[in-house]
């Protein structure tokens, strides 16, 4: 079975912060933010929920190639933020799109979820026959964002991307490759905002993301450079083969030097994170949706998609669109 792209949507929240906002909350400027990360402003849930972005993202998606939301076989989202636990926000969505059944999960892999989840719906529509499969990635870190800590709050955004694919209507993964790395020095760390039980305390009473910087960064420039070059490697293919690459949105430094070292022209690459910041499973479901909107991502055309975070984790996918 070949798993092909018909389409996307994403949504954003409508309030921007912009890098002069953050200025007035925490020791910071414009120009340090610019220069160490390439983000401008980003976006921060106000007045809407998690949910209304995930299900405007695939509602646009769905709309886009005239699919009626009942041929939904499954709704996977990738998220670590979501509304409810339960209910996951996949379930939600479904609801939301007015639907009585489908099967639907979520996925944590932090910003390699839209990956893993691309990845897990390929698996299942491959074992179980599945024909439509609406794929999301959505993220509301400003829920686990410490805005007095000026090392994070400068590089996080909200928001949801969305991918429908479907079996054999042409194009096709080419390769895919998945990694997981134990992150024993915590250098990407978020507990679980769970309370205390009569019989249990709890240790770490935050539930915000802390990170090193640095140490991160370090792992994200050779992840990413390993993935692509993992998936160019298998699909027996160069950078001078591919038309796309759709990278995790986290640093425009991180992207700048996987493009010198792998070869690819800038003119190649999807970058919007002047405008978004980092929204982890999010960043790579917008960007993909900024490709197919501009018109510019034809029939034939070989694009990598690559994330790299938390857990830690990271991976790429070379698909055929
Ligand atoms: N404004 C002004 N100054 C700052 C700020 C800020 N917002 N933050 C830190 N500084 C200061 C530091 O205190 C330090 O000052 P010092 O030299 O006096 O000690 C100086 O700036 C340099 O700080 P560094 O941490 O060394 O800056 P660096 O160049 O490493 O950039 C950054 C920091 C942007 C966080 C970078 O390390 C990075 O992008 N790391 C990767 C992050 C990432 O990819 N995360 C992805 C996963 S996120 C997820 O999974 C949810």
């Amino acid at each position: 079975m070949k798993i092909s792209l018909l389409s996307t949507g994403s949504a954003l929240p409508q309030k921007v912060l912009t890098n002069g906002d953050l200025a007035g909350m925490v020791d910071t400027n414009d120009q340090w933010i610019k220069e160490r990360s390439g983000i401008a402003q980003r976006r921060v849930l106000s007045g809407e929920t998690l949910t209304d972005l995930m299900t405007q993202a695939g509602r646009q998606a769905l709309d886009r190639a005239k699919l009626d939301a009942q041929a939904l076989d499954l709704i996977v989202a990738a998220t670590f933020t979501p509304e409810t636990l339960v209910p996951s926000a996949a379930g939600a969505v479904r609801e939301r799109l007015g639907l009585d059944s489908c099967v639907a999960f979520d996925l944590n892999a932090a910003c390699t979820g839209f990956i893993y989840a691309l990845c897990t719906a390929r698996g299942l529509m491959q074992t179980m026959g599945y024909k439509n499969v609406l794929v999301i990635g959505a993220e509301a870190l400003s829920k686990v964002t410490d805005w007095t800590d000026r090392g994070t709050c400068v590089l996080f955004g909200d928001g949801a991307g969305a991918a429908l694919l479907q079996a054999d209507a042409g194009g096709d993964f080419l390769a895919a490759h998945l990694e997981g790395v134990s992150d024993r020095d915590k250098v990407l760390f978020a507990p679980a905002p769970f309370g205390d039980t009569p019989f249990h305390k709890r240790r770490d009473k935050k539930h915000f993301v802390e990170m090193n910087g640095k140490a991160v960064f370090k792992f994200a420039v050779t992840a990413l450079c390993r993935a692509v070059k993992k998936v160019l490697d298998d699909a027996r293919l160069t950078a001078e083969n591919i038309q796309w690459l759709v990278p995790h949105q986290a640093n425009i430094r991180i992207i700048n030097f996987a493009l010198s070292k792998l070869g690819f022209a800038p003119e190649k690459t999807v970058i919007n994170i002047d405008k978004y910041g980092n929204t982890s499973a999010a960043s790579v479901a917008i960007a993909l949706d900024e490709l197919f909107q501009s018109g510019k991502l034809k029939r034939g055309d070989k694009m990598i998609l690559t994330g790299f975070g938390g857990g830690l984790t990271a991976g790429a996918i070379l698909w055929e669109y």
